[in-house]
Order: structure tokens, then C-alpha cells, then sequence
């Protein structure tokens, strides 16, 4: 089974912007772009790395450590040197919140 929690107040975010959340244990990188929020997974597959502090190039997001990138909406690498992908959440607003969906036991 999975549920909704809340993870931050919609205001905490803007376009071009990042927040690192914690969703029951797991931390999450949020980026909100147009107007639209997408969660993956905040450690880079490559290594040690927070994936919240690096650079966005439009749907991208690039590595602080290594310049590898991931697309936000698939969790897809799509530069070097990162070949695994990063986990992405499902995410909505709602009621002035922004909530991850995460299994439930
Ligand atoms: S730690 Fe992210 S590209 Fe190396």
C-alpha cells in the first residue's frame, strides 16, 4: 500500500528552486520548474552527493560532484559519468502542502 504525506509548504518553493525534504527515512530533492514540482531521489547514483545543490538546466539536473545529470521527470542519467538512475517520487500539491506518495506497511 502506499500513502500521501506532507513534506513542505508549497511556499517554501519557487521556480528554479530546490529543497531537500525527508519522506519517512528517505531524503528527496524537490525542483520546481514552471510551475510544476518533481521529487527524485536527493543522493546522486554516482556517489556521496546531494543532488538538491546542483545546477538545473531545464529539466535537468546536474551533479555538484561530477557534472553527471539525470532528467527530473524520468530519473533517467543523461550525461556521464552517472549510468544509474535515481529514483523519482509521485508528487502533488494540495491545500497549500507539497506531498510525496511513499509505501506504507
Ligand atoms: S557523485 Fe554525482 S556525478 Fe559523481
Amino acid at each position: 500500500m502506499t500513502q500521501w504525506i506532507p513534506v513542505a509548504s508549497q511556499d517554501d518553493l519557487f521556480d528554479g528552486a530546490s529543497l531537500s525534504v525527508d519522506a519517512q527515512g528517505s531524503e528527496v530533492a524537490l525542483f520546481q520548474i514552471e510551475g510544476t514540482v518533481h521529487a527524485i531521489d536527493n543522493i546522486c547514483s554516482h556517489g556521496d552527493a546531494r543532488l538538491c545543490d546542483g545546477f538545473l538546466l531545464d529539466y535537468e539536473i546536474e551533479c555538484p560532484f561530477h557534472q553527471g545529470r539525470f532528467d527530473l521527470r524520468t530519473g533517467a542519467p543523461t550525461c556521464e559519468p552517472v549510468t544509474a538512475p535515481v529514483k523519482v517520487w509521485s508528487v502533488k500539491v494540495d491545500d497549500g502542502l507539497i506531498w510525496i506518495q511513499v509505501d506504507s506497511d
